[in-house]
């Protein structure tokens, strides 16, 4: 088991190692005396966990209910946001009590907007059941539903008070499902950490899961330490998102967050050399670290439409994009440029 203490707006622990969620009843005792607790899952982990998790809180005595949403992105809306609080308010659920967000990233980026408007705050305890929520969504405190226009687009910043990351949940995932958390991990090793990058490139991850997680984990909260509103070295954890979300978005979310991540990687590495942004060049080993750990590279698209895509990104401020540019295996840096600038680059290649 291994604990990373994040210092952000709140403090909290990430704790992290198999069969974690079994100090659930502990910490809500000890956080929250003798709060409630409503689990928010969607159908799918329903299915593969919420009984074993409300077993452990029934045999503790600790009173709770469930709200179980349909699986998939299309749950991340207002509509599904305002259906929990009105459950929540429903149920009577006070200041005292606490949600539980069980699942993936679309479960804890709506559970912790949730959490930061009913009653204008309740406590949150963030559980992922995803590798990609594990070492990124789930802690950091970024929350949002998406709107009509894009993706994230309405969401406020709410850090959780504790993060139980059971490894163990990582066993039902499905092995696309893994994989695409294996790209946030490849972006942790290219952003911060050349030797958990030469660790996961070979593909051969699961023995050491637990130690990779929480090495992503102290990089983000190095990160979110100095930067928790986003304003500057947050950024860098961009690195292959701007265009990951162009593609997503292009192929309308067919393709999945983690292969247009990779996809993004190898893209930002072979703008950025071939556009002198960076000396060396990265293309080749990035996409073998993806590609050895199941996800595809090769982006289906011609870079000028997602020129356009990109230039709807909520990471743009005014007219100015940071573009995320691997400098060598363990360090990043943001180019600030004009959009029209970033486009032409983009359809020169
Ligand atoms: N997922 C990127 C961030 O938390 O800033």
């Amino acid at each position: 088991m291994k604990t990373v203490k994040v210092n952000a707006s709140k403090n909290y622990d990430v704790i992290i190692g198999e069969g974690v969620r079994a100090l659930l009843p502990e910490k809500i005792k000890e956080l929250f005396k003798n709060g409630k607790v409503m689990i928010v899952t969607d159908s799918k982990v329903s299915s593969l966990h919420l009984e074993k998790i409300k077993m452990l809180l029934d045999e503790n005595k600790i009173e709770n209910d469930a709200f179980v949403f349909p699986e998939g992105e299309k749950s991340k809306s207002p509509e599904t946001l305002f259906e929990l609080l009105e459950s929540l308010a429903e149920k009577r659920f006070t200041k005292s009590d606490v949600l539980l967000a069980l699942g993936g990233g679309v479960t804890g980026d709506l559970t912790g907007l949730a959490a930061a408007m009913f009653l204008r705050g309740v406590h949150i305890i963030q559980m992922p059941t995803t590798l990609l929520s594990a070492v990124d969504s789930s802690v950091g405190g970024k929350t949002a539903v998406n709107l009509k226009a894009g993706k994230n687009l309405a969401g406020v910043f709410n850090q959780p008070e504790l993060v139980l990351c059971d490894t163990s949940l990582l066993e039902t995932l499905e092995d696309d499902v893994f994989a695409d958390g294996m790209a946030e991990v490849i972006k942790y090793g290219v952003l911060a950490d050349k030797e958990l990058f030469d660790k996961v490139k070979s593909g051969n991850v699961k023995e050491s899961i637990e130690e990779i997680i929480a090495r992503c984990v102290e990089i983000k909260r190095d990160i979110v330490a100095e930067d928790e509103f986003d304003k500057g070295k947050r950024q860098l954890l961009n690195f292959g998102h701007t265009l990951g979300h162009a593609i997503e978005a292009e192929s309308n979310f067919e393709i999945s967050h983690g292969t247009a991540v990779a996809m993004g990687m190898v893209l930002a590495a072979e703008i950025s050399y071939k556009n002198k942004l960076t000396e060396i060049n990265l293309t080749e080993e990035i996409e073998e670290a993806c590609r050895n750990n199941s996800l595809k590279t090769a982006c289906p698209y011609e870079l000028e439409k997602l020129a356009s895509f990109a230039g709807s990104d909520k990471k743009i401020s005014g007219k100015t994009i940071s573009f995320i540019v691997p400098e060598k295996l363990g360090e990043c840096v943001g180019v600030k440029m004009d959009l029209s600038e970033f486009s032409r680059m983009l359809e020169m290649n």
